[in-house]
């Protein structure tokens, strides 16, 4: 009922931890007209973002655009389109890539098709890395073509996080000071994972750069963002674990 994980990975004595929803996909604080864009399980965030606002603020204003591969593949088909037959305020566009390929995020011909006024609107997108990825390229070029007068913002929700950085460089010997545990790490292995490997309790959410849960302060050494490939690393600077690998000796306050 919760997650594949939870029912078939987890096992007698398995330490579990609780949080508050975390993230920065959340409707804008101010009422403003939105457009969201979704690919396949990616509708899941913005269903309840729809559910909270469409029937309860007569004001809103949000145009979905959500593609799937077929109509059969389209999840909460049936209540988007009740929705929105209730709702003059809320508008669906289905896209099936299967009749009509991938929704093209090259330029805005489509966008300006589906959604002729898309540069008043926040918008939002969830979906595959490379459906993400697309709209994240487009957005930048229209900011970077309207200049910082430009009205549109993109707000994305990603499900992973590419880990780039890290192979062939190396590690070292990673100490969490006030676990009383040293372990030596390569350079590309998270040092949430190094952590947890030696019995640490390591505090976690997202793992994948996103909530911050993870933060832990640095004592002494550098790492590398496995994102970027940056090393970095001031004694006392919080260092997200999920996404730092030891680029040589390592103290953690942890
Ligand atoms: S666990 Fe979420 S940022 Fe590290």
């Amino acid at each position: 009922a919760v997650s594949g994980t939870l029912v078939r990975s987890t096992k007698p004595g398995d330490v579990l931890f609780l949080a508050r929803p975390q993230g920065d996909f959340v409707l804008p604080e101010h009422p403003r007209p939105l457009l969201m864009l979704t690919a396949g399980s990616g509708i899941t965030p913005v269903m309840s973002m729809i559910r909270t606002l469409v029937p309860h603020r007569p004001d809103s204003d949000v145009v979905l655009i959500h593609t799937a591969r077929t109509p059969a593949d389209a999840i909460f088909r049936e209540e988007l389109a009740e929705l929105a037959d209730q709702f003059p305020n809320f508008r669906v566009i289905h896209w099936f890539t299967g009749e009509r390929g991938r929704l093209d995020f090259s330029s805005t011909a489509a966008l300006e098709q589906l959604c002729p006024d898309w540069r008043q609107r926040a918008a939002y997108a969830c979906g595959p890395e490379g459906f993400l990825d697309d709209a994240e390229a487009l957005w930048a070029a229209e900011t970077a073509t309207a200049g910082p007068s430009s009205d549109s913002t993109l707000t994305i929700e990603r499900f992973s996080t590419k880990l780039a950085g890290g192979e062939g460089h190396d590690g070292g010997l990673v100490t969490f000071e006030a676990s009383d545990r040293e372990v030596e790490a390569d350079g590309d292995t998270p040092l949430l994972d190094v952590g947890e490997d030696a019995g640490v309790l390591m505090p976690s959410g997202c793992r994948m750069g996103i909530c911050h849960s993870c933060l832990t302060p640095l004592r002494a050494g550098q790492v590398r963002d496995l994102r970027t490939d940056e090393v970095h690393g001031e004694p006392g600077q919080l260092i997200q674990t999920c996404v730092s690998a030891a680029a040589g000796p390592v103290n953690l306050d942890i």
